[in-house]
């Protein structure tokens, strides 16, 4: 694979390859080894929209292979698309740098990055998609459970970018996962088709929060107002009523549910505080996780 954009495209047995990767290498930096394998080599991180977790472990990460990165924010280009059009862009970073991460809202910003730049290109969150996001969380469900195979995911809230994601590494490594949504906030038919396409019965949309965790090994949350829908906070707030992930929709799974959120976390909305500290919270391990990941995946993409 030249670049990283989307899980469905990805084969399992390259799935796998990654994850276990990223499994090696976090084992070997916390036992205080290195691994240099970039070392000269440097990252145009591109950033349409804000950013903790995924601008700092892809930095870290660049320089613990020892290599460097580029943080660009569209106003110090002009605007990704509008100085100059997205195709010369990458072929302008071709000529400079060794890869390229963007996270940008229309998922064909990457996809037309990755067509005319020769150099790999990783999604790191489109309106569509949160590749590294999945994968990380599946090395956390792999690290708790010890494997993943047949695991199941009950996903409350919003049919985004974090819930496509997660439906297709279901569908390519044997999970499944049960999405609860109000209505007008489903995953789209397509995508669900697509996952089930992949392996059938991978992903069921369902109304109720409650039938979706009952048998669930992790319940998973995301805002209910992804970046770029601000304007529609309130609505989205009323709208999802009764899908917050608290103690007594957790008091529902089985006893050895695990709580798991991409974060940032809104806490009092898409899940409570309490539920977020509580004992079954792997949230922060996720969180972690997204480093090692991503450290695994540039060395797979630009050694
Ligand atoms: N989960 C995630 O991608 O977080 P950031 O938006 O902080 O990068
Ligand atoms: N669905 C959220 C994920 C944030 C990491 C968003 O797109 O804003």
């Amino acid at each position: 694979m030249k670049d990283f954009l989307s899980i469905d495209n990805c084969s399992k047995d390259y799935l796998l390859e990654l994850l276990q990767l990223s499994l090696d290498l976090k084992k070997i930096y916390k036992s205080g080894g290195r691994d240099t394998c970039l070392t000269g080599k440097s990252l145009a991180m591109l950033f349409e929209k804000p950013s903790l977790r995924t601008r700092i472990s892809f930095q870290v990460a660049m320089t613990n292979l020892g290599g460097a990165s580029v943080y660009i924010k569209p106003e110090d280009v002009g605007g990704i698309g509008k100085r100059e059009p997205i195709k010369d862009m990458a072929r302008v970073l071709n000529g400079y740098v060794d890869g390229i991460m963007a996270r940008t809202f229309e998922h064909n910003t990457v996809v037309e990055l990755a067509e005319y730049a020769n150099i790999p290109v990783i999604n790191a969150l489109t309106d569509y998609s949160h590749p590294c996001q999945a994968m990380a969380d599946i090395q956390t469900i792999k690290e708790h459970f010890g494997s993943i195979e047949g695991k199941k995911i009950a996903y409350i809230g919003d049919g985004n970018n974090v819930a496509r994601s997660l439906a297709f590494v279901c569908a390519k490594l044997g999970m499944q996962i049960a999405i609860a949504s109000p209505e007008n906030y489903e995953l789209d038919e397509a995508s669900i088709k697509r996952a089930n396409g992949i392996s059938s019965g991978s992903t069921v949309q369902l109304r109720s929060p409650a039938d979706a965790v009952k048998n669930a090994d992790v319940i998973y949350t995301d805002t209910w107002t992804s970046m770029g829908q601000e304007e529609e906070k309130q609505k989205r707030i009323d709208d999802f009523a009764g899908y917050q992930v608290n103690s007594a929709l957790v008091s529902i799974a089985p006893s050895h549910v695990k709580i798991m959120h991409c974060l940032p976390a809104y806490r009092g909305l898409e899940i409570t505080d309490e539920v977020v500290e509580s004992s079954s919270s792997v949230i922060f391990d996720e969180a972690e996780n997204r480093l090692h990941f991503q450290r695994a995946l540039l060395k797979n993409l630009m050694e």
